[in-house]
């Protein structure tokens, strides 16, 4: 993360005084705490329940939480794909149309042509609305140029927007996302392209602290997966990975060997691979939103993988081919739907459990004096009516390091 001091409120300590509800989650599970109050001081939380400001925010008896950490997204993209949304409406599935030629490869181009600055335009106003429904600090991938160049564009395309926006993005390097179609017949040399050109120079550079594959029947086997994640370890690239999303690939157990920060998607996660996971310690990332805007019902196992003992985050996968959904609030709707977990779970999971699997959970993720006073004031007086508004967000304001990132 880049510039972190120019974000921060050096001016002024502020009181969020009159909270009627706090609400923050860290390993231990939920705390809550009535009618109190919060110190902000240089960007982060001095105190609960006292202290004096320069500056005081009346919450009038409303609920704050912490900020959302979307802990995976894909925000770099030029062209959106809504003919294939409009195809999934007329039957055909993500699979077919990725196979006729649309799918990730088809945002490529756009990619490739379009400048820095018509890029750093379109992720800075994705970013706005990020923003406005409570998200303050999301992971983003490049992985839609495919080339060395363009995927470097990308990266800095996120720290551009990084540098400018309130929130903190936390930038991930994909040249594994697909096999772009000059190499759609010789994998190898895209392999050999991605560990011995694009991960020196995405490290040279040293925008990008993660290295994410699509771990996936039709992109990157197992294999593949395995040399490109190894290659990026010796350039400290961390790794994380795309797992049995669709079909169940043995990518689970791939993410224990390679030590991933996460395994998302995991909607055909098998049994064997809920246990490499729980063994191994790895956390997973669950995308309900994916599966829901692909018109799919088998969400991932989420109550599973708990029950096994894996630490499940949640994200919004926000992309523009399988899941154009940028809202937390609604991702923990889908949690309580459609994954079996608990309304107390799904906060846990969109904010601490988020912060874990980026590594931040000393920094961001739940109010706890020391970390970045990232929060949101909501409008309602309980965690029950996150998901159960559903589709609008009642947001008065949301603080990021400190300061007011959206709302009054
Ligand atoms: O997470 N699974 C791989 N990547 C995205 C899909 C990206 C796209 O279709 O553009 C995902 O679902
Ligand atoms: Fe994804």
């Amino acid at each position: 993360m880049v510039n972190q001091q120019s974000k921060i409120n050096h001016q002024k300590s502020t009181l969020l005084k009159n909270i009627g509800y706090l609400v923050t989650a860290n390993a231990d599970g939920i705390q809550t705490v009535e009618n109190t109050s919060i110190l902000i001081e240089n960007g982060r939380i001095a105190a609960i329940g006292e202290g004096n400001a320069d500056h005081i925010i009346d919450c009038c008896g409303k609920m704050v939480t912490a900020g959302f950490v979307d802990a995976h997204t894909h925000p770099v993209f030029f062209n959106k794909r809504d003919e294939e949304y409009a195809m999934r409406l007329g039957g055909a599935s993500y699979e077919e149309i990725a196979a006729a030629g649309g799918g990730i490869v088809s945002c490529v181009e756009g990619v490739r042509k379009a400048s820095k600055e018509e890029l750093i335009e379109k992720v800075s106003s994705r970013i706005d609305r990020f923003i406005s429904m409570g998200t303050t600090t999301v992971e983003a991938k490049s992985g839609y140029g495919l080339t060395t160049e363009s995927e470097l564009k990308s990266l800095e395309v996120i720290e551009a927007v990084n540098r400018s926006q309130p929130i903190d993005m936390v930038p991930t390097f994909m040249g594994g996302h697909a096999f772009p179609k000059e190499y759609s017949n010789n994998q190898d040399a895209y392999i050999d392209l991605i560990c011995n050109d694009m991960i020196p120079a995405v490290a040279e550079q040293g925008i990008a602290v993660f290295n994410d594959v699509f771990c996936e029947k039709g992109y990157f086997t197992v294999e593949q997966s395995n040399r490109i994640l190894e290659a990026g370890k010796k350039y400290e690239l961390k790794p994380r990975l795309h797992a049995d999303e669709f079909v169940d690939s043995n990518a689970a157990k791939l993410a224990g060997k390679v030590g991933a920060f996460s395994a998302d998607h995991l909607m055909a996660v098998s049994e064997n691979g809920i246990k490499a996971l729980a063994e191994n310690n790895i956390m997973a990332t669950l995308l309900p939103g994916t599966t829901f805007f692909l018109g799919k019902s088998s969400y991932a196992p989420a109550r599973k993988l708990i029950d096994a003992g894996v630490t499940v985050a949640l994200a919004t996968d926000f992309n523009p081919g399988s899941c154009h959904i940028q809202s937390m609030p609604f991702i923990m709707t889908l949690a309580c739907m459609h994954l079996g977990m608990t309304i107390e779970e799904a906060y846990q999971s969109a904010t601490y459990h988020g912060a874990e699997a980026l590594g931040l959970a000393d920094e961001i993720g739940s109010i706890e004096v020391g970390k970045k006073a990232d929060f949101i004031l909501w409008e309602l007086d309980s965690l029950l009516d996150i998901p159960y508004y559903v589709s609008n967000h009642p947001i008065r304001a949301v603080f990021k390091n400190g300061k007011i990132a959206f709302g009054a």
